[in-house]
């Protein structure tokens, strides 16, 4: 099973939230490898940073690649993991493209601000342009992240995101909340964090399990 964390907006929380999934997954059994498709390699430097403050106990296998190499070599390991989560960067790129040629789920943040949901139409694009040389289907996950606590940008960004016939809207918003910096800080999930944040665990453990239940799960 093979998720892909992106879209083409910068910040949108992709690193955040693939490097959450894979301890997640790990920390319910699941044998997962995170890969790098993103030239920054910020989930190679949080998994470096995480080695050292787990002692080595990582629970998840990483691999940075790019270009091509995305698809050939994730179609090599994937039998060897149960999960495959792919993190990528925010740009249309070669990496990203091929992550989704091999992708089951395409699961898409956006933060709910007007550049964010701009991008919607060319997303939208982008996976009818790899749904239409792929023969499996891919399923397109949307969900906003970094919501507001309050005011209404969190509802226009919802309906706009509602509307698309093209990625499903999961109305599952991950909250602006310190424990996702706090974690990171620490080379944690915030599934992991203590002290617990209930309700940044509660958003995105809901998330998590319905992006999983979409999967022939086995954790
Ligand atoms: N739900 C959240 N609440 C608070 N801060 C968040 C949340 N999600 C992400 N962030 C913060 O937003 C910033 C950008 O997140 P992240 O690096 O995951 O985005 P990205 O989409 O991977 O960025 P890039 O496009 O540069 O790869 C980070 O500082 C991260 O800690
Ligand atoms: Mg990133």
């Amino acid at each position: 099973m093979i998720i892909t964390v992106g879209g083409i907006k910068g910040g949108s929380g992709k690193t955040t939230v693939a490097t959450n999934l894979a301890i997640y997954i790990s920390q319910r059994g699941g044998d997962v490898l995170l890969v790098d498709a993103d030239d920054q390699e910020t989930a190679t430097d949080f998994t470096a940073w995480r080695e050292e403050t787990k002692m080595g106990e990582v629970g998840y296998t990483a691999v940075k690649l790019t270009g091509d190499q995305v698809r050939t070599q994730v179609a090599k390991l994937k039998s060897k993991y149960q999960y495959v989560v792919i993190d990528t960067g925010g740009r249309d790129t070669t990496s990203q493209r091929a992550a989704l040629f091999i992708s089951d789920i395409y699961l898409l943040p956006f933060n709910p601000r007007s550049f964010d949901v701009w991008t919607v139409g060319k997303v939208e694009k982008l996976i009818m342009e790899i749904r239409a040389v792929r023969p499996a289907e891919l399923l397109a996950f949307s969900f906003i992240n970094r919501a507001d606590a309050r005011g209404s940008d969190n509802n226009d960004a919802a309906e706009l995101l509602a509307q698309s016939e093209v990625m499903e809207y999961l109305e599952m918003p991950l909250g602006n909340r310190k424990a996702f910096s706090h974690a990171a800080a620490k080379g944690l999930g915030v599934t992991e964090l203590l002290p617990v944040d209930e309700k940044a665990v509660n958003e995105l453990t809901s998330l998590f399990n319905k992006v999983l239940s979409h999967t022939n799960a086995l954790i």
